[in-house]
């Protein structure tokens, strides 16, 4: 059932979200060659603390996970697309980091991503970097009252599709709200004039992830959680959640 929400209740969500985007912040000015990736899910840990919020990731149980999530963010490095869980290993020179983070404040969740490269980045990454950052903002400029969801789909896959991009099957964005992951799904790919109609008060979490080989198929790692592109190449994720309103989207994930 998809959840419309009140000018009150969005704003209530602009606050969990404001918090969200400070995590990543934090986490993003911390990582360099030699962190350890356990040492950015405590700065975000403690970001969400300090601000009276809780995580949304740890202990999370989504049905398409072996186990609940044992972290505060996903860090997903080089041919990880998303759901990477920080371990001991250090993040090197030359790495794509891509880091997602979400927390509920006062019973309303927020949820964003972003990726970055650290130390001598390759022109590559920077690319398919900028064009998640790109569709990202052509799917927010999608969810206008009127258009579909198919709209926002169509709008992130025109961006891969111009940069030779694929777009892993089967994960996409979601309804947010008083749960993480609520309906409607919001697929990375879509037909316009398709799906549901948007509306005022409809908040979604959008979240382009691109591979830079192009094939549009990614495997499991061990762990249950991690997806890799099946390719081996690297891979990108930009998020933000959003509210359609009458005055058009509203970022919500802005520190
Ligand atoms: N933004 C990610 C998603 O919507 C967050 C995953 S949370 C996790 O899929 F706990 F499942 F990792
Ligand atoms: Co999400």
């Amino acid at each position: 059932m998809v959840e419309i929400k009140t000018p009150g209740e969005i704003q209530a969500m602009r606050e969990a979200g404001r918090i969200v985007a400070q995590a990543l912040t934090h986490v993003a000015k911390h990582a360099t060659t030699g962190t350890p990736v356990t040492e950015l899910d405590d700065i975000a840990a403690t970001v969400i603390a300090e601000a009276g919020a809780t995580p949304a990731f740890l202990d999370y149980h989504p049905p398409f996970a072996p186990t609940p999530y044992p972290a505060v963010i996903c860090v997903s490095i080089n041919d990880a697309i998303v759901h990477g869980i920080p371990g001991r290993h250090r993040i090197r020179d030359g790495d794509l980091v891509s880091v997602d983070c979400g927390a509920y404040l006062d019973g309303w969740a927020g949820d964003s991503a972003i990726s970055f490269t650290i130390g001598t980045p390759d022109p590559h990454d920077q690319a398919l970097i900028h064009a998640t950052e790109q569709a990202l903002a052509a799917g927010i400029a999608a969810a206008t009252p009127g258009n579909r969801i198919g709209d926002i789909g169509h709008a992130i896959a025109t961006i891969a599709t111009a940069g030779g991009y694929g777009v892993p099957t089967d994960f996409g964005g979601h309804g947010i709200g008083r749960r993480m992951h609520e309906d409607p799904h919001v697929p990375n790919r879509g037909r316009p004039g398709r799906g549901l109609t948007l509306r005022p008060g409809l908040t979604l979490a959008i979240e382009p992830m691109f591979i830079a080989g192009g094939d549009d198929h990614y495997r499991t790692a061990p762990d249950g959680w991690t997806l890799h592109s099946r390719d081996g190449s690297r891979a990108a994720h930009s998020e933000h959640t959003i509210a359609i309103t009458d005055d058009g989207p509203l970022i919500l994930t802005l520190p």
